[in-house]
This record gives C-alpha cells, sequence and structure tokens, in this order.
C-alpha cells in the first residue's frame, strides 16, 4: 500500500524524522483555517498518490491565508496524471538553501535492501538517473545489520556530502530506516530532503509504500492508512469477505478454484470471446479450497453486483473439496440470493465426485443454469451468453 504524503509526514513524526507541521484540508475554507493556525508563509500541496506535483501546478506557495484559500481552490479538483486531487495538506513553507534526494527500499534481485542517495536532489529520481547518473550512490544494505551511524555516513560520503552535512544527514538516513524497517516498508523516499536557511536538514516531501504482508499480522494498525473512497467498491466489498478478487473490464464474470485454473479460466475466455462480439472475462476470483455455500454466495454476490457482467462462468476442479460440495454451494449461494441472481451461469465441473455434482445441479433444475461437459465448451457458452 502506498501512502499519502500526510501520511508519511506523520509517521516521519513518530521516528523523529525532522519534517514541517502540516494540517490537512478538503476544502479552501479548511485550508484557509490552516494557514491561519500555522501562522506565516505556508505550502499548499496537492494530496496525490504520485510525483511531479509540483510540475503540474499542484504545489502552491501562499503568503496569507486568503492565498491559501485560493491555492486550495485551484488545487482542489486538478487531475495530477490522471489522479483527481480530492484533499490537500497545509504545510509550514521552508527556506530552501540545498535539495537532496535519498531513499531506501527493497532490493528483490539481489534479496537485500538498496540506498538511493544524491546531493544533488530536487529533480525527479528517474531523470537524475538518466542525467547524472555518477551523481545518484547506491548503496546496499544489509537487511541484518541495517543502517546505523556508520552505514548512514557510508551513504551519505557516497552520495556526494561534505564532512560538514555528512554527518548531519547521516542522523536523519537513521531515523528514515528506522520508519522504513519499524513500519514493514518497502521503499521510504525522501525528495527533497533539504538544508534550510537556519542550517537544519527537514524531510520536505515523503513517499513511504508498506508491505502488505507486513501489515495484516505485525501492523494492524495500517488499515486505518487505507484508502477506502479510492479502492474499487466490488474489490472492497470481496476484500471484506475475505475473497480474492480482481476487478477487470469485461461481461464475463469468473470464478474457479485455484490461481492457476482462475487464470487459464481468463485467457480461455477471451480467446472464447473472439467468436462473441469481442467479449471478455469481467474479473478475476479464487474461491480457494472449501467452495462452500456461503463463499460461493460471496463470490456470485460480488460478481452480480457487476453491472457489466452480462453472464458467469463457475470453473471448478474437485480436488479436496469435492464436486458435491461445490454443486451444493451453487445451489444453496443460488438460493441465498433469491432475486438477486440474474444472470445466466454456466457451470463446469470436474474432478472428485464430479457425476454425483452434476446429479445435484441437474436435479435442482434451476432456469439460471447450464452445466457444460468441459472448460472450452462452458467458456464458449459463457461468452455467447454474454454477448446475446
Ligand atoms: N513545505 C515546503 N516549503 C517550501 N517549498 C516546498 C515545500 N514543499 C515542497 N516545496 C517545493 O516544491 C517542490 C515539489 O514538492 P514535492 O513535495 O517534492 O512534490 P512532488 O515531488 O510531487 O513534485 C519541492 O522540490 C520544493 O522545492
Ligand atoms: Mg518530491
Amino acid at each position: 500500500m502506498d501512502l499519502y504524503e500526510y501520511q508519511a509526514r506523520d509517521l516521519f513524526e513518530k521516528y523523529e524524522v525532522p519534517v514541517l507541521p502540516g494540517i490537512i484540508a478538503d476544502t479552501p475554507e479548511e485550508a484557509k483555517a490552516a494557514a491561519e493556525k500555522l501562522g506565516g508563509v505556508v505550502v499548499v500541496k496537492a494530496q496525490v498518490k504520485t510525483g511531479g506535483r509540483g510540475k503540474a501546478g499542484g504545489v502552491k506557495v501562499a503568503k496569507t491565508p486568503d492565498e491559501a484559500y485560493e491555492a486550495a481552490k485551484a488545487i482542489l479538483g486538478l487531475d495530477i496524471k490522471g489522479h483527481v486531487v480530492k484533499r490537500v495538506m497545509i504545510a509550514g513553507g521552508a527556506q530552501i538553501e540545498k535539495e537532496f534526494y535519498f531513499s531506501v527500499l527493497l532490493d528483490r534481485a539481489n534479496r537485500s535492501y538498496l540506498s538511493l542517495c544524491s546531493v544533488e536532489g530536487g529533480m525527479e529520481i528517474e531523470q537524475l538517473a538518466v542525467e547524472k547518473p555518477e551523481a545518484l550512490a547506491k548503496v546496499e544494505v544489509d537487511p541484518l545489520t541495517g543502517i546505523d551511524a556508520a552505514k548512514a555516513l557510508e551513504i551519505a560520503k557516497a552520495g556526494g556530502f561534505d564532512d560538514e552535512l555528512a554527518p548531519k544527514v547521516a542522523d536523519v538516513f537513521v531515523k528514515l530506516y528506522n520508519v522504513y524497517t519499524g513500519e514493514g516498508a518497502t521503499l521510504v523516499e525522501v525528495n527533497p530532503l533539504i538544508l534550510d536557511a537556519s542550517g537544519a536538514i527537514i524531510a520536505l516531501d515523503g513517499k513511504v509504500s508498506l508491505d502488505d504482508n507486513a501489515s495484516e499480522v505485525r501492523h494492524p494498525e495500517h488499515e486505518e492508512l487505507e484508502d477506502k473512497d479510492a479502492a474499487d467498491p466490488l474489490e472492497a466489498k470481496a476484500k471484506a469477505s475475505g475473497l480474492n478478487y480482481v476487478k477487470l473490464d469485461g461481461q464475463v464474470g469468473i470464478i474457479g478454484n485455484g490461481a492457476g485454473l482462475v487464470m487459464s479460466t481468463l485467457d480461455v475466455v477471451a480467446y472464447a470471446g473472439e467468436n462473441h462480439g469481442g467479449v471478455k472475462p469481467a474479473n478475476f476470483l479464487d474461491i480457494g479450497g472449501g467452495a462452500s455455500a456461503t463463499v460461493m454466495a460471496a463470490g456470485l454476490d460480488v460478481i452480480l453486483g457487476d453491472e457489466q457482467v452480462k453472464s458467469v462462468f463457475v470453473n471448478v476442479f474437485g480436488g479436496i473439496t469435492s464436486c458435491v460440495a461445490v454443486a451444493e454451494g451453487i445451489v444453496k449461494a443460488l438460493e441465498i440470493l433469491g432475486d438477486a441472481a440474474t444472470k445466466p451461469l454456466v457451470v463446469r465441473l470436474d474432478g472428485n465426485q464430479v457425476e454425483e455434482g452434476r446429479a445435484i445441479l441437474a436435479a435442482a433444475n434451476n432456469p439460471l443454469v447450464t452445466l457444460a461437459a468441459g472448460m472450452d465448451e462452458g467458456a464458449d457458452k459463457a461468452a455467447e451468453l454474454a454477448n446475446a
């Protein structure tokens, strides 16, 4: 999960990384009140999960609360690289002497951490890497020893800091590394880290990505950082039911068991769709082992809630879960959903107790359900129904 700048700022503060005060605002009025509260020059900053806000007009200096009002009015609603601004942060204004770059991230390829650092910050890192690769230090960080004072100094020196500045920024690097490990992050980036007119080092921007695997177990409090409004409503509903669901753009709803089978079902449906008006899979949904009536009902409920869906293809291979359980699951799920189940269902069962499972579905004789003998046939039928 990527965080907004204001959330990163709050985490930085918790780990004693020097930051400026920041207050979030959702309206120009709130922005004005925040500027009054902070006093002096402030900076109004778009809160969107993308970089380059400055260049896109999403960062504006305001000398008075009225200017903050106007700046917020201009920034709220702005589209920055496809992200519409719904919230701004009113931050204290810094007097920037110099801008630097620092980050620490997970380096999967090397099974290690990596720190990037440059005394020449201010521009986007991709640009710096292309235009001045020699100015960007890449220092491997051993996850077992991390960034202690000595390692931080090594990184600062590699990044081109002189003997006077190096110890000052190194102190901040250690604290940023504490954010990285303390919160279970995969990225902590500060661009720019600055030296201000009073000689202080301050993190002026912050980008943090949290590892969802760490959040689930070690950091249940991270759930509060999740932007529930921004998430797709169907995906949010599926997540709440513990389903492994990804919304796609097509018309054929898909339910399968096992990620591999579901992935190949998507392929087969997309292929079959070429003969039926170009219909495509509407989602990925792996109901996993078990496939109880409740899981099946929850899955169908999510898929049928997708207005684009015209038909559903249930493709299950009975292994540990027998086809009897799956068939009973489908029958009960349709009972649970009642009138909410309105779209045709093509069901392909195979594997453990397949004959018994098919018999259950045949006996139930639900007019919405069509039984398919094989995967290709089922995909073709589902695509045909979606195109009807
Ligand atoms: N609080 C602040 N005070 C003064 N200048 C700022 C402040 N925050 C950002 N800036 C200036 O705006 C530029 C862009 O802001 P930043 O937060 O890095 O957004 P982005 O990386 O999305 O463009 C910074 O490089 C800095 O020069
Ligand atoms: Mg930045």
